[in-house]
């Protein structure tokens, strides 16, 4: 059995001391629940939000690392330093591949590093619209799975979590259907896997969706037996209305 997981990705939010503050609130309304939580804030508040979560059950995440340890790179941030803060990473969100130019193999190298250094992963993946409209989707996001996971083991890739995220629900409120979500997960996530690392292998990879979920529309898509969570971003912005997604997940995969 697979454990339900709801990510929060507060992308370019919060300073440190607001990070602590929807932390603590996350904190103290989160009832016992089987779901897996984890937030994912900016690197500059990652120390102040672990610290208030340390001995808590909702883990913490970043939202994008460089693949080398150390060295001169202006800017980055390495595993070795995230560790100290996380146990996940975000990697190749569709706004890293679209305005900072992160492409397949970038997005490969950060995956591997992060297993290394004994991160987990969760892999973005999907289309555009334009990909969308002209039929691509599939393709897209097979090939952006297949591309991120080359040169790693089964075990690897069995730990691992992805997150199919339509570029064109980013943001905008309007989500994919629980449906169509759930065909693209089945057929192109976990067939990919299953082609490349084997059918077990594919049945054990935590896969979530991502784009404008809310509390009134996550039961659409975690009714599914395919999806195990979501990626949530503006949605986790505020303590009531994340807690009431990772509620309701609860509630469905009772
Ligand atoms: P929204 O939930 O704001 O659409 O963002 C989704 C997302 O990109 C999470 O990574």
């Amino acid at each position: 059995m697979r454990q339900p997981l709801i990510v929060g990705n507060w992308k370019m939010h919060k300073t440190a001391a607001e990070g602590q503050a929807l932390a603590r609130a996350i904190r103290e309304g989160l009832h016992a629940t089987t779901v897996e939580v984890v937030v994912c804030p900016p690197f500059t508040a990652l120390p102040a939000v672990h610290a208030v979560l340390h001995g808590s059950p909702i883990q913490v995440g970043a939202q994008n690392m460089h693949w080398e340890d150390a060295g001169a790179f202006t800017g980055e941030i390495s595993p070795v330093m995230l560790k100290e803060w996380c146990r996940y990473v975000i990697i190749g969100h569709s706004e890293r591949r679209q305005y900072f130019h992160e492409d397949d193999e970038t997005v490969r190298r950060k995956v591997a590093a992060a297993l290394r250094h004994g991160l987990t992963p969760i892999l973005c993946v999907g289309e555009t619209l334009a990909q969308r409209e002209a039929g691509q989707t599939g393709a897209v996001v097979a090939t952006q799975t297949r591309r991120a996971l080359e040169g790693l083991t089964p075990e690897q890739v069995a730990g691992l979590v992805i997150a199919y995220e339509p570029v064109w629900a980013i943001g905008t409120g309007r989500a994919a259907t629980g449906a169509d979500a759930e065909e693209v997960i089945q057929r192109r996530v976990r067939g990919t896997l299953a082609e490349a690392f084997g059918a077990e292998v594919a049945r054990r990879v935590r896969v979530l969706y991502g784009g404008s979920v809310t509390p009134e529309n996550i039961g659409e898509f975690v009714c599914r037996p395919g999806i195990d969570g979501a990626l949530v971003g503006g949605a986790s912005l505020k303590a009531e209305s994340f807690l009431g997604i990772i509620h309701e997940t609860a509630r469905a995969k009772a």
